[in-house]
């Protein structure tokens, strides 16, 4: 069955601006159910968690729901879903619990910012894994010298927020794991293109965020309730200590947590099916997957056919991700002028700090992403090579 692409363009509002969004690497847009499902929290009531009354009730029912949401989504346990903010606030309060001076841990070039820093400055030894700079691979075989006796920490990217690459998580992981060192997976990029197994990844910790999946700016670190309770993170003497509210800082949003629950429904009900939210999720994200890489077929294609075009990385597993420049244009013009054709895509090095820098092209302003996520289609595709084609 063809991916019902009208039917899941028609749940989101703000696409009928006239724009094509070719930014949702950055953020995608949420569908009606997901801003009713906010909006409908605040407008019922709710408290704060914990208390006597109904509306806090309400509160509790909603984190445990999200909680619940966000492990089917990822394969994980809802008991070590641990929400915040957003995916960089928690990697930086794990990564201070987790690892420090005397340890050593493993990050990578391809990695968005967010998966580097904190890690870097915890005061551990760094070990750093290379990106190819032409195909945008990141090589396996280095982690064999890379991973040691002293390793804490192998903190990788399911995907690269800029290239697509879709390293060999797995493999990675094997090699961490027999060395006694954990895995903290960045699902961010990865998750909204495509089924998630956090267990088949071989990922202790699985990072994600949900505004890039229809949801809103809310963040979730998945890992095993067994694993959690090992670690003691900084917190106050009166918050729960429980996990996984241990690592859970201050007052949840709850009304956006609602939200969470709402966009994982909405990603499991793209495709009809039946069975569990599980089983339609990775039914739903697998369609979701071959509809974004078959106009992304296009999309690639066209641009590399382009002559004034450099197209960034050619990595044999992919997401629909393109970064690239335009001969004789700042990406920053590009955009703009992209912009004026009602398209939108982001320029700039999008965090993924040393990746540009392999590349060469972080001080000079990066390149332009153009991403696809579920809710594009053909005319998106073509709307974005007219504008790029008639930069010549
Ligand atoms: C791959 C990747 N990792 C991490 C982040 C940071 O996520 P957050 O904005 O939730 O902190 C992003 C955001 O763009 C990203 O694309």
């Amino acid at each position: 069955m063809p991916f019902p692409i009208k039917t899941v363009r028609a749940t989101y509002p703000a696409l009928s601006d006239g724009y094509a969004y070719l930014d949702g690497a950055a953020g995608t847009q949420m569908p009606q159910s997901v801003i009713d499902a906010i909006s409908t929290a605040y407008r019922t009531g709710i408290g704060n968690v914990g208390g006597a009354f109904p509306a806090s009730h309400r509160s509790d029912a909603i984190v445990a729901a999200c909680r619940a949401a966000v492990a089917d989504l990822v394969g994980g346990h809802p008991d070590g879903v641990i929400l915040g903010p957003n995916m960089t606030t928690l990697t930086y309060r794990l990564a201070r619990a987790i690892a420090g001076p005397g340890d050593e841990v493993v990050v990578s070039r391809l990695d968005h910012d967010a998966n580097v820093r904190p890690w870097t400055q915890t005061g551990a030894t760094v070990r750093w894994a290379e990106v190819d700079p032409v195909t945008g691979e990141l090589p396996v075989e280095q982690y064999e010298s890379l991973i040691g006796e002293r390793t804490k920490v192998v903190a990788v990217t399911a995907a690269s927020n800029i290239l697509g690459t879709r390293p060999d998580v797995p493999a990675i992981a094997e090699l961490a794991h027999r060395a006694g060192a954990l895995t903290y997976v960045d699902g961010v990029h990865a998750t909204p293109h495509g089924p998630v197994d956090m267990r088949e990844l071989g990922a202790d910790f699985y990072a994600t965020s949900a505004y890039k999946w229809s949801g809103p700016h809310i963040g979730a670190v998945v890992a095993d309730p067994a694993l959690l309770e090992t670690i003691r993170p900084d917190k106050l003497a009166s918050s729960s200590d429980t996990v996984p509210e241990r690592f859970e800082t201050g007052t949840a949003a709850f009304a956006d947590l609602d939200g969470v629950t709402a966009a994982v429904d909405h990603l499991a009900s793209m495709v009809p099916g039946t069975g569990s939210r599980r089983e339609r999720l990775l039914a739903s994200m697998a369609a979701a997957e071959e509809h974004e890489l078959a106009l992304f077929q296009v999309l690639i294609e066209g641009l590399e056919t382009m002559p004034h075009v450099t197209v960034y990385g050619k990595p044999a597993r992919r997401t629909a991700t393109a970064y690239f420049n335009v001969s004789g244009h700042t990406p920053r013009q590009v955009a703009e002028h992209l912009a004026r054709l009602g398209v939108n895509v982001w320029n700039g090095h999008n965090y993924a700090w040393e990746l540009t820098g392999v590349l060469g092209i972080r001080e000079s302003g990066g390149a332009v992403r153009a991403g696809l996520v579920h809710y594009n289609d053909r005319s998106d595709v073509d709307r974005l090579l007219e504008g790029v084609a008639s930069m010549e």
